[in-house]
């Protein structure tokens, strides 16, 4: 018996770290999944080494069209969406005075109008069906901020109340809208930080309570608890799996026992 034998899912960013893990462990608990992405190359390889039950659907999130044809696709393919994990990102950066407004409104149009584009194709089908199970990708930074990330952070905190709302509209239809908020995450997102050099594996490592980042397979496992029926009574929440990197406020200077 697995943990979602029968249910369709669908996975926005899912040829990225944190969603073809999850499509991963969702085929494992018998899903049958659509990876959704814009990267066709990756998306192709990752539905295609999971068989029969993955198909890949190209889609920008930030188009409602295309959200649309991959939710439709889904329903056409395997006859139902059950699971929707909103999870697909791009983000600007720059201070506040110098950000491009074309770029914070693609970042927005990716991060926080997908997700609802996601939900608004979806939905229908889960109240036609009698329920539903979404959940979508915010972060830390939709609870804290760091400099230089305002398009990321503001789509990522816009995203939490997104789901509250969607939440509280349909939880009487059986339709539950949760959030997850990873901290630091070993994915191609996370290589990219890494990559401007301002900061190393090792620093950000140290600034979880657990005193590492996170492996993709951790987040699937939580997307996979709030996609299932053992999370039946959570609803409009904001989970976070951060390693304890939001405890930590180290204002006295002792070290942790080692
Ligand atoms: N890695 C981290 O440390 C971390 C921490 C907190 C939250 N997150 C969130 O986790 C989610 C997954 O990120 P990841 O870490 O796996 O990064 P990733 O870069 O591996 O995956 C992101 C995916 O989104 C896809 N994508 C980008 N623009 C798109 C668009 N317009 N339409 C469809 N797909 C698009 C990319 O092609 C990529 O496959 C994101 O929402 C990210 O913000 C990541």
């Amino acid at each position: 018996m697995g943990r979602l034998d029968d249910k369709v899912a669908m996975v926005t960013g899912g040829s990225g770290g944190i969603g073809s893990a999850t499509l991963k462990r969702f085929v494992a608990e018998g899903a049958k999944v659509v990876c959704a992405d814009i990267d066709e190359e990756r998306g192709e390889k990752v539905a295609g080494e999971l068989g029969d039950d993955a198909v890949f659907v190209r889609c920008d999130v930030s188009s409602l069209d295309d959200v649309t044809a991959a939710v439709d696709a889904a329903v056409q393919h395997f006859g139902s969406i059950d699971v929707l994990f909103n999870n697909a990102a791009w983000s600007s950066g720059g201070y506040v005075a110098d950000l491009d407004p074309e770029a914070w409104d693609r970042s927005l149009r990716i991060m926080l109008t997908g997700p609802m584009y996601g939900m608004k194709a979806a939905i229908p089908y889960m109240l036609e069906q009698g329920g539903g199970s979404i959940v979508n990708t915010s972060s830390v930074y939709g609870l804290v901020a760091s400099p230089g990330v305002a398009p990321y952070c503001s789509a990522k905190a816009g995203l939490i109340n997104l789901t509250k709302t969607t939440a509280v509209e349909y939880g009487r239809r059986n339709i539950r809208v949760n959030a997850i908020c990873p901290g630091v995450v070993e994915t191609p997102m996370f290589e990219a930080v890494l990559g401007t050099g301002l900061t190393t594996r090792e620093k950000v490592a140290e600034m979880h309570a657990l005193g590492r980042t996170i492996q993709p397979e951790e987040i699937a496992n939580l997307v996979l608890f709030l996609a299932s029926n053992e999370s039946s009574a959570i609803t409009g929440q904001a989970v976070v799996i951060d390693g304890g990197l939001l405890s930590d406020c180290n204002l006295t200077g002792l070290p942790p026992v080692a």
